[in-house]
């Protein structure tokens, strides 16, 4: 059994992300067990905090499930045509210290989706992703993309992914993202 951990870039209660990553959970393949981590606990990083305490439990939790995971599916929002602040933060301090980069990220199957009310699709925010995934060792899956575009029409009222052809392009996604995961684990 795979399992991968997805992480949503965004903490606000209505966030089209987190949503996404809902429906990702629903719509994974059998065999693959998908589990929701949240950035949400996560201080700004400061080097100052590192240096006289450690990391916090919440950047020690979260690294742990990265590690203990066969796979990492972020699942970003655009800011700006980039990647958003509060989800790097989350991410450079789970690379800390360096020493133990490897053993948390070195390998490691990893892929970005992403959703906006927009029209864009979070294509800039995912392929600002890129140089973060290289320099963190890991394995960047390039089977399939997802963009999720006009994010305020394919979900519903209660967060729920209704849209058809999303739907079946998640599903599509899920499947393709999880036999390159189960390849890696096996
Ligand atoms: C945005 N948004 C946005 N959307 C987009 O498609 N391209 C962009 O460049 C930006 N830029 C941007 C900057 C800032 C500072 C904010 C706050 C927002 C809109 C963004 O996609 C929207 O707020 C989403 O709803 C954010 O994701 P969640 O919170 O719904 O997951």
């Amino acid at each position: 059994m795979a399992t991968i951990v997805a992480i949503a870039g965004s903490v606000r209660a209505k966030s089209f992300n987190q949503m996404l990553l809902r429906a990702a959970i629903e719509l994974a393949p059998a065999g693959t067990t998908v589990e929701a981590a949240s950035i949400a606990d996560i201080p700004l990083y400061n080097g100052d905090l590192e240096e006289a305490s450690g990391l916090p439990a919440s950047v020690e939790a979260l690294k742990e499930r990265i590690a203990s995971a066969d796979g990492v599916l972020l699942v970003t929002p655009e800011y700006n045509n980039s990647l958003p602040g509060v989800f790097k933060n989350a991410i450079d301090w789970t690379s800390r210290p360096p020493a133990d980069l490897r053993r948390i990220y070195g390998g490691k199957p990893i892929a970005v989706i992403g959703a906006t009310p927009g029209p864009g699709g979070t294509g800039m925010a995912q392929a600002a992703w890129l140089p973060v995934l290289r320099t963190l060792g890991t394995l960047p899956f390039f089977g399939a993309r997802l963009q999720v575009a006009n994010a305020g029409k394919v979900f519903d009222e209660h967060g729920a992914l209704t849209d058809a052809a999303v739907r079946g392009q998640l599903e599509k996604y899920m499947a393709s993202f999880a036999a390159f995961v189960a390849r890696q684990a096996g």
